[in-house]
């Protein structure tokens, strides 16, 4: 058997935690040969529920599972961690943006930051879910003095599979069979899930599907507005596809990408494609073979991509400058 891995989850007791502890723990994510420490890290009022869902993880026996501490002390919870899943913040309500949970929630990722700077292993890796993401991230990575920045992701995952889905309904094909799908920008209602350069079964989408005001129209606010659709269907925000996503991403990052295709995860723009250096921003990445991550490079970029690319790219400054106060000098 390996070395146990430590994985920190925040907000482990909420809807998307209760989605994703168990999948994790049973190996989905990491394999069926490594063994995972669960560190739950919750605020006081969500500990007697996260004291239900550790009593659940040990009546499922996991074979993997070798140790689950919780916590509401962020040095313990991040303690050692060679992932950290930032979920714990306040979901939006129906009528809200994303953007308006950030004076709610930006604060949370100052003091994360800073105890993963602290504690967690060298090599942590830090996934962003609790909205609006690529903020959040933004601030986590801006407070985590000492970890370098390409170890802080936000998450598009949910987005390009809802794009994926969408794009295989409209043409009758399997979901697998779409591939090459970018979402760019922020997760929120400017992102832009970039069409032109998707593939079906190889061929680009639009000559499988050659009804261009749809992809234009329909499809992007389908996916753009698919969070508000869930909430107003569910009266709360998405959780088992949300969990699905963040482990998708995590997948995607720890295993290398087939040959020619990519995904979707915002990282700290290197100033690819003409993006603001600093800024999280979801691009296209592939995972090497040495386990490393890369902007794609080459992407075509038209004018109709660069437009939206530059929206959602400029809705990211505006949200940055909205939190300066949160990121150190
Ligand atoms: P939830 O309210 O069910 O659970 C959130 C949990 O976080 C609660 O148990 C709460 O006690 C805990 N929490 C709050 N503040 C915390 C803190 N400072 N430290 C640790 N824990 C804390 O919400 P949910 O449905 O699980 O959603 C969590 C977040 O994920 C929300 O911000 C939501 O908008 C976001 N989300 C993002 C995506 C995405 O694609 N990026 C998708 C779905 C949801
Ligand atoms: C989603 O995309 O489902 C989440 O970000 C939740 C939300 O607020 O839309």
């Amino acid at each position: 058997m390996k070395e146990p891995i430590t994985v920190s989850i925040t907000g482990a007791a909420g809807q998307i935690g209760y989605a994703i502890l168990f999948r994790i723990a049973s190996g989905f994510v990491f394999g069926e040969e490594q063994p995972v420490n669960l560190r739950l890290i919750e605020i006081e009022p969500g500990l007697p529920a996260l004291k239900g869902v550790v009593m659940e993880l040990e009546d499922c026996a996991f074979p993997l599972l070798n140790e689950v501490v919780a916590t509401t002390d962020l040095d313990e919870g991040f303690k050692g961690a060679n992932w950290a899943f930032l979920i714990g913040s306040v979901p939006r309500k129906a009528g809200m943006e994303r953007a308006d949970l950030l004076g709610i929630n930006g604060k949370i990722f100052t003091g994360q930051g800073q105890a993963i700077a602290r504690s967690a292993s060298k090599d942590v890796r830090v996934l962003v879910v609790g909205n609006p993401c690529n903020t959040n991230a933004l601030i986590a990575m801006n407070n985590a003095e000492g970890v370098p920045n390409d170890r802080f992701f936000a998450m598009t995952r949910l987005d390009e599979n809802r794009a994926k889905s969408q794009l295989a309904a409209k043409a009758g094909v399997h979901n697998s069979d779409v591939t090459n799908l970018c979402i760019w920008g922020n997760h929120s209602a400017t992102q832009y899930p970039d069409f032109t350069n998707a593939k079906i079964k190889g061929r680009p989408v639009t000559e499988v599907i050659t009804d261009r005001d749809w992809l234009e129209g329909e499809f992007i606010k389908t996916v753009q507005q698919r969070g508000a659709a869930i909430i107003n269907a569910r009266g709360a925000s998405s959780a088992a596809s949300a969990a699905n996503a963040a482990m998708d991403t995590v997948k995607s990052l720890i295993n290398p990408t087939p040959e020619g295709d990519w995904y979707s995860v915002a990282v700290c723009s290197d100033g690819s494609y003409g993006i603001e250096k600093g800024l999280i921003v979801s691009m296209p990445i592939r995972t090497k073979d040495d386990g490393s991550w890369e902007v794609v490079q080459g992407v075509p970029v038209n004018d109709f991509s660069r437009e939206k690319i530059d929206a959602t790219v400029n809705e990211l400054k505006e949200e940055r400058d909205a939190v300066k106060d949160l990121i150190p000098a």
